[in-house]
């Protein structure tokens, strides 16, 4: 495998921490990724050289700051394959690039009675914003159901997909399970029927070469955090017909272009949807963790996280009464489990204690719990510093956990 992963371990300080006496095994990077020395430097540089409100300075420092915040977009352009850099928005996060469609296209392209269509696995942020938009504009969410392994059935999708669908809104990659959909086959569907499609892939960008021109897909979405980047920055990707048919989302700041009590006119894109000051230290973040990110490659990233998540299946696989939520053909570095009728919340709490970061829950995906009838899982999710020896340590510790609750 053409990876330095103790050159890589390295650049991450925050993996040489201590919890309770041992060393950290982080295992929960579907929740977020920590940052590599690279990024957190870009980010001080920010505020150690060149802080300064961009965009409408006349100043050095401003001018500095500016470049390097829309050299940043150029990164997001680059990394995701989007044919035009105004393409390319910057928001908080996946989850407010959701909620910004949903208003701004809701509000451009909506009426009663028209459906969205997304997946029984979707995060709650690719639920609840189309829920809103329920109450606000009397729109109807359906949803393409899962079969036990955690796959889409795409059986009935002719009918689901119909002449009264607006969108479709699907997940690149389950965060509670790792199924990787077929969003290609979808989205090709979709425009055989003249319906756009927004991708989620707040789970996807870190693990798997995203090409949204080669998709082809309408909107794509993520988080810089999952990605090795700050928090508080996101990237919702659009198609220039449609961002510029929609309504702008938050007013004031840079996305106008002139204001009178007459009336507003709004600048173009990118700008027309970011509004008030951007978070410039945050973007130049996701750009060092894009330049990261590509120092390695996302084909090797991707072809290292399935070797761990391919032993990792087989070692837990050994522990008596283990269940397994999730077990889709095609998988990115995710592992769902449950141990006999055990509460996962009482596992990962003893996890911890042995300084084995697991998250434990409904994972914001509660519908998806519902289909499976649980109170939520225990998860781990790998990331491109993460070992075969971490886990082990997560298989044997699970064992004699498991072992206590009998
Ligand atoms: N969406 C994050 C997760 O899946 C928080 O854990």
């Amino acid at each position: 495998m053409d990876i330095n992963i103790e050159q890589i371990r390295a650049d991450f300080p925050i993996l040489k921490e201590i919890v309770y006496g041992k060393p950290l095994v982080y295992l929960d990077n579907a929740a977020t990724t920590h940052k590599p020395q690279q990024v957190i430097d870009a980010v001080s540089e920010v505020y150690l050289k060149y802080n300064s409100n961009i965009h409408r300075g006349v100043h050095h420092l401003s001018n500095v700051c500016t470049e390097a915040h829309e050299n940043a977009r150029v990164k997001v352009q680059q990394f995701i394959n989007a044919k035009h850099t105004h393409e390319v928005i910057f928001t908080r996060g996946t989850t407010e690039s959701i909620n910004l469609l949903a208003a701004s296209f809701g509000d451009t392209f909506l009426q009663p009675g028209d459906e969205i269509l997304v997946s029984q696995l979707e995060h709650h942020s690719n639920i609840v914003p189309w829920q809103l938009l329920e109450k606000r504009k009397g729109i109807v969410l359906k949803y393409i159901p899962i079969n036990q392994a955690g796959e889409l059935i795409l059986d009935n999708i002719d009918e689901l997909i119909n002449n009264k669908t607006k969108l479709v809104a699907i997940a690149h990659i389950s965060n509670a399970l790792g199924t990787v959909n077929p969003i290609k086959t979808i989205i090709d569907l979709a425009h055989s029927k003249n319906i756009p499609v927004m991708i989620d892939g707040a789970q996807a960008v870190q693990h798997v070469q995203v090409d949204v021109q080669a998709l082809n897909c309408d909107f794509y979405v993520f988080s810089g955090h999952k990605l090795y980047a700050p928090t508080g920055i996101g990237v919702l990707y659009g198609k220039e017909e449609w961002l510029n048919q929609m309504e702008p989302y938050h007013g004031g700041g840079e996305m106008i272009k002139t204001v009178s009590f007459e009336g507003t006119t709004f600048n173009e894109l990118p700008f027309k949807f970011e509004a008030g000051t951007p978070h410039y230290s945050g973007s130049v973040g996701l750009g060092a963790a894009i330049d990261y990110v590509n120092t390695i490659g996302i084909n090797t990233i991707a072809q290292y996280e399935q070797e761990l998540l391919s032993y990792a299946s087989q070692r837990l696989a050994s522990i008596p009464n283990i269940r397994f939520f999730g077990t889709a053909a095609e998988k990115a570095s995710v592992i769902s489990f449950l141990i006999g009728s055990v509460h996962p919340f009482d596992i990962g709490t003893m996890l911890d204690k042995m300084g084995i970061a697991v998250r434990t829950g409904h994972h914001c995906a509660q519908p998806l719990m519902q289909y499976y009838q649980i109170p939520g899982t225990i998860r781990a999710s790998f990331a491109l510093y993460n070992t075969k020896a971490e886990i082990d340590k997560l298989a044997d510790a699970t064992e004699r956990v498991a072992q206590l609750f009998g």
